[in-house]
């Protein structure tokens, strides 16, 4: 044996300790495909020392050979088990950083809720849709001409006093009723109308459990031709009949509006009392006028109705102030 074969198989044997530790050290599959490249690529180490096998007799050859290919061999198999392990290892990762835990609480997410006042308001709405009612809408700041004159409340007026009025410095005012809404409505249309308005009304009310300065109402009208009480009572008794899901006492208790000729307020009885619930009549032949409509031609009816007082009776809540505190533990009951 030369040498240069000795030193050649101890850098074998030292390339293949030094590459196995290097190996089994590795936690990584490409850092492991990098230092396989460095040991087994075409330029890699194990290359480089055969390159000196030039220099060996030829006797000395196939020894050394036979050795690199062992070598060789070797280090292939320990990469393919590191390469094994880490593979192995990653998917278990995976899985486990996968894993959907079905027994796991879930993230209460709380649901957003109408208000009870607008609930009602949707109920009222649906149940005059389904009889064919259009809605239709106004505006919260109004003059004195839509809120009061042109149905039939001139000034001076005793039933101005009912609905002590918010006055601007300009001359508008804070709708006390939707009734103007009629109004609006009919100068803007031509007959048959029929419509429910639902909205937000203001008067000088002192705050206590059954006034509030801000509520609301929804307005209801009709106007064609051949209408009777006998319509209006049958539309008001099909709505509170819907309304309550069940056929209840009603009233019709002569009354006063001056937008109303005949006008009745309603009563019904509901858990043992009887409750007033609206008021109504026959449209004032001069409200009809005021529009431009021929009264001697077309008759209608009209109805207004305080959602507040509703959502109280439908839910047994015993101060109107509740609706407007925003107390969750109020909320989240409806
Ligand atoms: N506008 C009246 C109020 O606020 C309620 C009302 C009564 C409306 C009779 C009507 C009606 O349309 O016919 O007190």
């Amino acid at each position: 044996m030369t040498t240069i074969s000795n030193a050649l198989e101890l850098e074998l044997k030292n390339l293949k300790e030094k590459a196995q530790q290097e190996i089994k050290s590795i936690t990584d599959l490409e850092i492991l495909e990098q230092l396989r490249i460095s040991y087994l690529g075409k330029k890699g180490q194990l290359s480089r020392i055969l390159r000196g096998m030039g220099k060996l007799n030829r006797e000395e050859r196939p020894h050394v050979g036979s050795l690199a290919n062992e070598v060789k061999e070797a280090l292939q198999i320990n990469l393919d088990q590191q390469r094994q392990i880490l593979q192995t290892a990653q998917i278990k990762a995976q899985l486990i950083a996968e894993t959907l835990d079905v027994t796991m609480p879930g993230v209460n997410r709380p649901l957003g809720r109408l208000h009870p006042l607008n609930s009602t308001i949707d109920r009222v709405l649906d149940i005059f849709v389904g009889l064919g009612y259009s809605v239709a809408t106004g505006t919260h700041l109004e003059t004195d001409y839509y809120n009061f004159e042109a149905l039939n409340i001139p000034p001076n007026h005793p039933a101005r006093d009912m609905q002590d009025t918010f006055f601007l410095t300009d001359g508008h005012l804070l709708r006390t009723h939707t009734s103007p809404v009629q109004i609006h409505y009919m100068e803007a249309h031509e007959p048959p109308v029929r419509i429910v308005a639902p909205g937000r009304v203001y008067r000088r009310d002192t705050v206590d459990a059954t006034h509030s300065a801000v509520f609301h109402q929804v307005e209801i009208l009709t106007v064609d031709k051949g209408l009777t009480f006998t319509n209006l009572k049958g539309t008001i008794k099909e709505f509170l009949k819907q309304m309550f899901g069940k056929e209840l006492p009603v009233k019709f208790r002569a009354s006063y509006f001056p937008f109303t000729e005949p006008s009745a307020e309603v009563d019904i009885q509901w858990q043992g009392k009887w409750l007033e619930v609206m008021g109504c009549g026959m449209v004032d032949p001069n409200v009809l006028k005021a529009v431009g409509y021929d009264p001697e031609v077309y008759t209608g009816f009209a109805a207004g109705l305080g959602i507040e007082r509703f959502a109280m009776v439908l839910h047994q809540i015993d101060d109107i102030r509740r609706f407007y505190n925003n107390d969750m533990r109020f909320l989240s009951q409806f």
